[in-house]
C-alpha cells in the first residue's frame, strides 16, 4: 500500500515553507523511489476564510486516516479578533486533542555552521543535542473547569492544570524509549514543590523507570530551575521530558540555543495504528510569522526537517531521514543562509525557494 501524507500549510510562511517541501518529497519520490500518496487540506486561517471554522470536519477525518499529517503553521493578525474558539490555533489543538498525539517530540540541535548565532556563547551550544518530549494532549492547555466567569463584581480567567496516572505514565515511556536510543538519560520537569499535579507527575515517572526503564538514568528537576539550567549549560540534558504548558515554554528556551528557531522541526505522536506505526503530525516549531510572509525570506529548514522526521518515525526511513538532516548540514556548512541566518557576516542570502533548490543539490550530491 502506498503511504499517504496529509499536508496542511495552514497561514503566514507557512504555504511558502511547505512549497519547499513539496519539492523535496518530489525528489525522494523520483530519486529514491518513496511514493508518497499526498494530499492538501487547510488549517487555521485559511480553512476559517473558507468553511469558518479552523479546521474542517472532512479534514479531521482525513488526518485521522492518513500515516502522517504535515503542517505549516497557523495563525496571523487578521485572525486576532475572532472569538476563541474559532481562532487558528484551535484549529491545530483540535488535531493534537483528536488524534491524541500525547508525545511531542521537540529536538534542539546546533548545527556547528550556526554555533555563533546563538546568543550563548560558542562552547556553550556546539553540538548541542537534546530532545524535548512535551506532554500534548493534556495539562493546563484542555482541564476543566475553565474560562472567564463573574465573580464578586469582577471577572476571572480560570484554568485547570490537570494529570492522570495513565497521561503521564505514556509520556513517561515515549521519553524513555526515545532515551535509550540516544544518550541514555531522562530529566523529568515539573514544579513538585508548588503543584500537586508536579508532585503526581514525579511519582509516575520514578515509577515508570523503576519498574520497566532501571537502565536509563533518570533525574528529577524543577521546571524553572530547568529553564535556568538550559541556559546554563544545557549540553548536561540529553531527554527532558516535561508537561504540555512547561514543554511549550522550555521548547522555546531549548530553540532559541541553537541559534534559530527557523531550524526546529517537532513530530507529534500518538498510540499505534492498525498497521503498526504511530498516529503523527509534523511541524515546524516556529509560528507563522505574518512579519515576512509572501517575502521570500522564510527559513524552510524546519519544515523540511520535519519532513525528515516523518521518514524515520512514521516511515521507517531513517537512512534516508538521515541523508535530508546531512544535506541541510551541508548546505548550512557552505554558508547559505536565509534572511533569518544573515546575522554574521559572510555567507551566500538566499530566499526561501533558494535554500530548497540548494538543499535538492545537496541531496542530488548524495547520490
Ligand atoms: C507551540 C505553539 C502552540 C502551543 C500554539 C500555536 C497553540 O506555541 O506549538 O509551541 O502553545 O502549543
Ligand atoms: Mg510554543
Amino acid at each position: 500500500m502506498t503511504d499517504t501524507l496529509l499536508i496542511l500549510p495552514g497561514d503566514g510562511i507557512g504555504p511558502e515553507v511547505m512549497a519547499e517541501v513539496s519539492r523535496i518529497i518530489d525528489w525522494f519520490g523520483d530519486k529514491r523511489g518513496l511514493k508518497f500518496d499526498v494530499s492538501e487540506d487547510l488549517v487555521g486561517g485559511a480553512a476559517y476564510d473558507v468553511h469558518g471554522v479552523p479546521l474542517a470536519d472532512a479534514t479531521m477525518a482525513k488526518a485521522q486516516e492518513v500515516d502522517a499529517v504535515l503542517l505549516g503553521a497557523v495563525g496571523g493578525p487578521k485572525y486576532d479578533n475572532l472569538d476563541f474558539s474559532v481562532k487558528p490555533e484551535r484549529g491545530l489543538l483540535r488535531l493534537r486533542k483528536e488524534m491524541d498525539l500525547f508525545a511531542n517530540l521537540r529536538p534542539a540541535q546546533c548545527f556547528d555552521a550556526l554555533a555563533d548565532f546563538s546568543s550563548l556563547k560558542r562552547d556553550v551550544v556546539a553540538g548541542l543535542d537534546i530532545m524535548i518530549v512535551r506532554e500534548l494532549t493534556s495539562g493546563i492547555y484542555f482541564g476543566e473547569p475553565r474560562g472567564i466567569i463573574e465573580e464578586n463584581g469582577e471577572r476571572v480567567g480560570i484554568n485547570t492544570q490537570r494529570y492522570t496516572e495513565s497521561e503521564i505514565d505514556r509520556v513517561a515511556r515515549s521519553a524513555f524509549e526515545l532515551a535509550r536510543k540516544r544518550g541514555n538519560k531522562v530529566c523529568s520537569m515539573e514544579k513538585a514543590n508548588v503543584m500537586e499535579s508536579g508532585i503526581l507527575w514525579r511519582e509516575v515517572v520514578q515509577r515508570v523507570h523503576d519498574a520497566d526503564y532501571p537502565d536509563v538514568e533518570l533525574s528529577h528537576m524543577y521546571a524553572d530551575a530547568g529553564g535556568m539550567q538550559l541556559c546554563r549549560w544545557p549540553k548536561q540534558f540529553d531527554v527532558i521530558v516535561t508537561d504540555n504548558l512547561f514543554g511549550d515554554l522550555l521548547s522555546d528556551v531549548a530553540a532559541m540555543l541553537t541559534g534559530s528557531l527557523g531550524m526546529l522541526p517537532s513530530a507529534s505522536l500518538g498510540a499505534p495504528m492498525a498497521n503498526g506505526r504511530p498516529k503523527a503530525l509534523y511541524e515546524p516549531v516556529h509560528g507563522s510569522a505574518p512579519d515576512i510572509a509572501g517575502q521570500g525570506k522564510a527559513n524552510p529548514i524546519a519544515c523540511i526537517l520535519s519532513f525528515a522526521m516523518a521518514l524515520r518515525y512514521s516511515f521507517d526511513q531513517g537512512d534516508e531521514a538521515t541523508r535530508l538532516e546531512k544535506a541541510v548540514e551541508k548546505v548550512l556548512a557552505d554558508g547559505v543562509r536565509t534572511a533569518d541566518l544573515m546575522q554574521a557576516e559572510g555567507g551566500t542570502p538566499v530566499t526561501t525557494a533558494g535554500m530548497g533548490d540548494a538543499i535538492l543539490a545537496a541531496l542530488e550530491a548524495s547520490l
